[in-house]
């Protein structure tokens, strides 16, 4: 299972004072140094974490692999366009939302996303869907063109352990092993912390994560290449 590393919020305690520290892509390289396969951020519209300057300078450092989360509008296209990140995640955005809400709604937005995906992809960049675990969902994903898809955990994330949770989970595989079934290749991410994201690491369909929260919050009480290493201890073995 490979670790994808979100460093928003480290862009976060940088806006908090409207400051030029942390720098982000410092977090991104030490992120990598410490074992994580990829470096994910999300530029928004409102830019309240990420900003212009910071994907100008992840293109530039990060070694692995930069993947940008963003909505399917014009400018963040443009932006993609511009900076080349190696995968583009679409995502869906709510103007006052704290996190993403959810998966993006591939069925009711098929005849905007397939121009939209062709676009980046004809320029190079993999295209990866932030999908809920509805099969659906996924084989829409499919008939877009994309070879690869996030499932969203968010659901799984914010429950309890418990029947509901147990639900919740069952619902991923099956997911996963659609999207497996599609031939797409399956990540996953959204609320996954270093309690509740073993069992979503058992899902063998599942071969890479993408975690933020709850790294940079452990980042800041034990420094960021401890807080990566300890997720990527928990998760390497499967
Ligand atoms: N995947 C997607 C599509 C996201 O939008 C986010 C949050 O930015 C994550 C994964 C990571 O979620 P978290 O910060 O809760 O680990």
């Amino acid at each position: 299972m490979k670790l994808t590393v979100n460093v928003d919020h480290f862009a976060t305690i940088r806006e908090a004072r409207r400051s030029n520290e942390p720098e982000p892509v410092l977090a991104a390289l030490l992120a990598e140094q410490a074992g994580a396969e990829g470096v994910v951020c999300h530029i928004r519209s409102d830019r309240r974490h990420i900003k212009e300057r910071d994907l100008k300078l992840f293109r530039e450092a990060v070694k692995t692999k930069l993947n940008i989360e963003m909505a399917a509008t014009e400018e963040m296209k443009r932006i993609a366009l511009e900076i080349q990140p190696d995968v583009v995640s679409l995502v869906p955005e709510r103007p006052e939302e704290l996190t993403t809400e959810g998966g993006l709604d591939v069925i009711a937005n098929e005849k905007h996303l397939g121009p939209h995906i062709k676009e980046l992809q004809k320029a190079g960049i993999k295209v990866s869907i932030f999908v809920d675990p509805d099969l659906k969902q996924i084989e829409t994903c499919r008939k877009l063109g994309v070879n690869l898809i996030e499932i969203n955990t968010g659901k799984y994330a914010d429950l309890k352990p418990g029947e509901e949770r147990d639900k919740a989970l069952d619902e991923i595989k099956k997911a996963a092993g659609h999207g497996h079934k599609l031939g797409l290749e399956v990540h996953a991410g959204h609320g996954l912390d270093y309690k509740n994201v073993l069992p979503v690491a058992a899902i063998p369909e599942i071969t890479e994560f993408s975690i933020g929260f709850c790294i940079v919050a452990r980042s800041a009480i034990v420094g960021i290449e401890r807080a990566v290493k300890e997720m990527v201890a928990l998760i390497e073995k499967y």
